[in-house]
């Protein structure tokens, strides 16, 4: 059979979309679950990650699974100039699943291509992050009922931030989605993923600033500037506080609103936002955990 990666948010199809809300669902109802009993995960971060790692490491401590890795390549052979293909041969003779997180776009694939066992990208640079897509597509189904006609403004840094290029082509796939994107001029949404929606007939709107319009939304979709990924630490500064939500910017927003965000945040939602019913990102970081049971056990045909 063959194996199933999970490397771009399109690797999946809509139903296999809706099979891991369904079986999401389910984890979220029955957590612990001995499916993974006497398998080895290999849980590889070259990159820094609280939330994918902690949250992946913990749905296989939830369905009996074993854990090997790193997540400090400091401790790996990387440091003695072992290379990503020689990294990746190595641990596929140990695991029977690889999750990778790593800071080269397209390294996932790569990985995939050389790995006899599955590869889940648990983020590759600014490329993609199909995991966070499908826990956030889990958050968007339990508050709206649906994935259907949904409005979504993201904001923030829509140039680095991979988690909005993934949901963009995930929810391109539901019935007449809305996107406003509201970035620094640095950091607009690339022009490919503009192209996709337009090739699809699906209905974008650029916007310079946010307070004004945000009545609309059904989701708003922060995002932290990535500074990681900027080689000027003036341009970086430029524009780390051009957008900023606060509580007093909700007043007049949809009852059904919730507010999303990928974390970590830095200073791009204000903490008066926290205790407002509307926002929703330490509920989604949790639903991470279900999300990643399902992934793992339809990538291992466990369910
Ligand atoms: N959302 C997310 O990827 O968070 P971490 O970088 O902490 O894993």
């Amino acid at each position: 059979m063959k194996k199933k990666d999970l490397i771009s948010i399109t690797d999946y199809t809509k139903d296999e979309y809706l099979r891991i809300m369904e079986l999401s669902r389910e984890f979220e109802q029955n957590p612990n679950q001995d499916l993974l009993k006497g398998k080895v995960i290999a849980s590889l971060f070259f990159e820094p990650s609280t939330r994918t790692r902690l949250s992946f490491e913990t749905a296989i401590s939830r369905l009996g699974g074993r854990i090997v890795g790193f997540s400090d390549v400091g401790s790996s052979s990387v440091s003695k100039g072992e290379t990503l293909h020689d990294t990746i041969r190595m641990v596929s003779n140990y695991a029977d699943l690889i999750v990778m997180r790593h800071p080269l776009e397209g390294s996932a694939r790569y990985a995939a291509e050389i790995s006899s066992v599955p590869v889940i990208n648990a983020g590759d640079g600014a490329n993609q992050h199909p995991t966070q897509t499908l826990l956030d597509m889990y958050s968007i189904l339990k508050t709206q009922g649906t994935l259907d006609n949904i409005n979504i403004f993201m904001v923030g840094d829509l140039k680095y931030g991979r988690t909005v290029h993934s949901l963009l082509m995930a929810l391109s796939q539901f019935e007449k989605p809305v996107f406003n994107f509201i970035a620094p001029y640095e950091l607009q949404m690339p022009e490919e993923y503009k192209i996709y929606l337009q090739e699809k007939g699906i209905r974008y709107f650029e916007h310079p600033e946010f307070n004004e319009i945000i009545s609309e939304a059904d989701i708003i979709y922060m995002t932290r500037v990535q500074k990681e990924r900027f080689s000027d630490p003036i341009e970086y500064e430029k524009v780390r506080n051009v957008y900023i939500l606060r509580n007093q910017m909700l007043k007049d927003t949809k009852p059904n609103l919730r507010i999303l965000h990928p974390l970590p945040r830095v200073n791009e939602i204000h903490n008066d936002v926290d205790a407002n019913d509307k926002a929703y990102y330490f509920e989604q970081a949790r639903n991470g955990v279900f999300a990643r049971e399902a992934i793992i056990t339809h990538t291992m045909n466990l369910k």
